[in-house]
This record gives structure tokens, C-alpha cells and sequence, in this order.
């Protein structure tokens, strides 16, 4: 979607990050399941993830994310017309998420709602965040990808278990001028492959039982293979798209920030859009696959890092379950 010639052009005010304190490398998984360091880098490029502390949920994460990003922005929390919180593990089914970290920001004023769109979802909350600035319905919104995966992460499965990790990223939106902000905006979804990457149990299809929970089903699962092929094609169909939807092409592109799902995809989906390592923002070594934290995470990491100057044009991409895509273009 094109931003409309009337609407309000929104941008990105501030950004937060929050990564737990403890680490778990590689070699740590060497001890819990049959798996290598060599292994793990070749094929996925990690090397360590974060994992939250027992007494750390979701929103707790979120909080302090949120707080950085409100004070990045120079925003009170106070002022916030809207808090999204895009996750897959909120803190319980309800009240959503958003609602536990508006009570804790004191964002009286604020609505907040959860979305889900898996490790699309920060991008699905931009295009709503997006919507409600263009539209003049709202001046400040913060937006927030918030994971604590590794509740919901098989120990015993090797398949799963070195991919992902805990994070959460946070960014306020609000009105731009000049040019700046996002200028276009792209998202997708094919639910035939909801069976590739999915939760199995837990919801209204599986109530949790002792069964369900004996048979693991409320780990993630994921057809890892499948998952690969669907993230490279999409990250260069989604990329292509918003960038001809404003005019620009991959020559224009200063950084790319792709969602961090393995090395190996990045470099794929790059290659194929022409576009060199050196324009691609990466962490993935750090921080495994935070799902619906990676792209905020990496696009906070990037701006405080002085990877992205003013008047750059930046892309976002994001690709997970569902399945579901996302992408947009933002003049800084
Ligand atoms: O964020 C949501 C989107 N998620 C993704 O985009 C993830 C997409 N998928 C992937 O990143 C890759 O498919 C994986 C990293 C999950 C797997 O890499 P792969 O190169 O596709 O490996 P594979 O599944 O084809 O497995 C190759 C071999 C298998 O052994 P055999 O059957 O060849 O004997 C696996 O059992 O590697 C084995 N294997 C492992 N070996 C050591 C799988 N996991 C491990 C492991 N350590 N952790």
C-alpha cells in the first residue's frame, strides 16, 4: 500500500531494546541435546542467545523496552494515544499484554491491544501504528515486538531449541514531515501453511490437558525446510514490492533490515535482490530468532550503532508463521 498524497506521513520517534541478562551459547546446547557449535553456526549463523529470567514474562520485557523507546522519543508515556504489543507469548490468553505494559508505563490515556502475526507481527503493528497517524486519529503510538520463547521452546527438540531466543524492541510513531517516514508498506498472508510453524496446543482447537502436555504440543513446532524455501522467495517478492510501490529500487536501499531467522536466508534473499552483506543489518549471532523482537530489536541496534543517517532509506522485512509477510520503506 501506497501512502496516500493526503494522509499524514508517519515516522519512527524513538527506539528501545531489552535483552535478558543471561546467555545460553552454543555450547550450552552441546550439553542439553545432540547438536554442535559447528553445526549450529554453519547452518544458522547463531552463536548465542538471550533467555528471560524465571520471574521474567513477556511484558516485563516489553515494559522496558517501552520506556527507552518513550524516552528516545522525548515522549511521556502519559501522552501515548495507543500501545500494540505484537507477540505469540503474552503473558497469559488475558488480558492481552498490552494492557499489563500500559499499566505499568501510566499510559492513562492509551488504548492497547495485542496483535498476532508470529515474526511479521512488529510489521503488521507498524502498518496499524501507520494507519492511525495518516489518518490524524492518533499522534503517538508505541509499538512493541515482545518475546519470551523460550517458555515455549522443546529443551529436548535440536530442531527448534538452538534457533530461538528472548527479546523485545519498542518504537514510538507519530507524524513526519519533509518527506520523512514511512512511504510504503506492504503485508501478506497465506494460511495454507498455518501447519509449517505452529503451537499446536493451548488454544480453543487443543485445550491444554495432560495429554497435550505429555505429547509436548505446546512447544513450537516447525517444518523447518519448508519454512526456508517460503522466507527466501518472500523476502525478495516483499522487498521488491514496497520499493516499487514509492519508486525506488534496490540501488536506493541503505540498509535492509531483515527479520532474523537464519544467516543463510538473509544472504539468499539479498543475493537474489542485489543487494551486498554491507547493507544488510545483522545480529542474528547474538541473539537467535527473537520472532516478533527481531526487526525492533535490530532496527534500535542500527540506529544507536550510527548505522542509519537522516535522509537514509531503510527497509524492513519480516517473514513467520501463518503464514504471514511483511515489508515498508522508511525515509529516516
Ligand atoms: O522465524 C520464523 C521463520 N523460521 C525460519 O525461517 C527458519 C527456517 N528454517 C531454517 O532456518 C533451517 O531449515 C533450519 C536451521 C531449521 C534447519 O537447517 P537445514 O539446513 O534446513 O537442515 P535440515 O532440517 O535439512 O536438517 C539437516 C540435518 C538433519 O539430519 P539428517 O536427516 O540429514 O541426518 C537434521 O536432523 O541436520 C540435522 N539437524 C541438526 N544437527 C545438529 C537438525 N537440527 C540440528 C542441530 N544440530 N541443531
Amino acid at each position: 500500500m501506497m501512502v496516500a498524497e493526503k494522509a499524514r506521513h508517519s515516522a519512527i520517534l524513538g527506539t528501545g531494546a531489552c535483552l535478558p541478562a543471561r546467555v545460553l551459547t552454543n555450547r550450552d546446547l552441546e550439553a542439553m541435546v545432540d547438536t554442535s557449535d559447528e553445526w549450529i553456526v554453519t547452518r544458522t549463523g547463531i552463536r548465542e542467545r538471550r533467555i528471560a529470567s524465571p520471574e521474567q514474562a513477556t511484558s516485563d520485557l516489553a515494559y522496558e523496552a517501552a520506556l527507552q523507546a518513550c524516552a528516545n522519543a522525548s515522549v511521556s508515556p502519559g501522552d501515548l494515544d495507543l500501545i500494540i504489543v505484537a507477540t505469540i507469548v503474552p503473558d497469559m490468553p488475558f488480558p492481552s499484554t498490552a494492557c499489563l505494559v500500559q499499566a505499568r508505563l501510566g499510559a492513562k490515556k492509551a488504548a492497547a491491544f495485542d496483535i498476532e502475526a508470529a515474526c511479521s507481527g512488529f510489521v503488521y503493528a507498524l502498518a496499524i501504528a501507520h494507519q492511525f497517524v495518516a489518518n490524524g486519529v492518533y499522534d503517538k503510538i508505541l509499538i512493541i515486538g515482545a518475546e519470551t520463547l523460550s517458555r515455549v521452546t522443546d529443551f529436548t527438540d535440536r530442531t527448534t531449541c538452538v534457533l530461538l531466543g528472548d527479546a523485545a524492541g519498542a518504537c514510538v510513531i507519530g507524524p513526519a514531515s519533509d518527506g520523512r517516514g514511512i512511504l510504503s508498506l506492504h503485508l501478506g498472508a497465506d494460511g495454507g501453511g498455518a501447519d509449517l510453524l505452529k503451537q499446536p496446543a493451548g488454544g480453543s482447537r487443543l485445550p491444554a490437558t495432560h495429554e497435550t502436555v505429555d505429547k509436548r504440543q505446546h512447544f513450537v513446532y516447525m517444518h523447518g525446510s519448508q519454512v526456508f524455501k517460503f522466507a527466501v522467495k518472500t523476502m525478495d517478492s516483499a522487498v521488491r514490492r514496497v520499493l516499487d510501490e514509492c519508486g525506488l529500487t534496490t540501488d536506493d536501499v541503505s540498509l535492509l533490515i531483515p527479520h532474523q531467522a537464519n544467516l543463510r536466508i538473509m544472504e539468499a534473499a539479498a543475493q537474489r535482490l542485489g543487494i551486498s552483506m554491507d547493507r544488510v543489518y545483522v545480529n542474528i549471532d547474538k541473539y537467535g530468532n527473537t520472532s516478533a523482537a527481531s526487526v525492533p530489536v535490530a532496527l534500535h541496534e542500527a540506529w544507536e550503532g550510527g548505522r542509519i543517517k537522516e535522509g537514509d532509506v531503510v527497509v524492513l522485512v519480516a517473514f513467520g508463521g501463518g503464514l504471514t509477510w511483511g515489508s515498508a520503506v522508511i525515509r529516516w
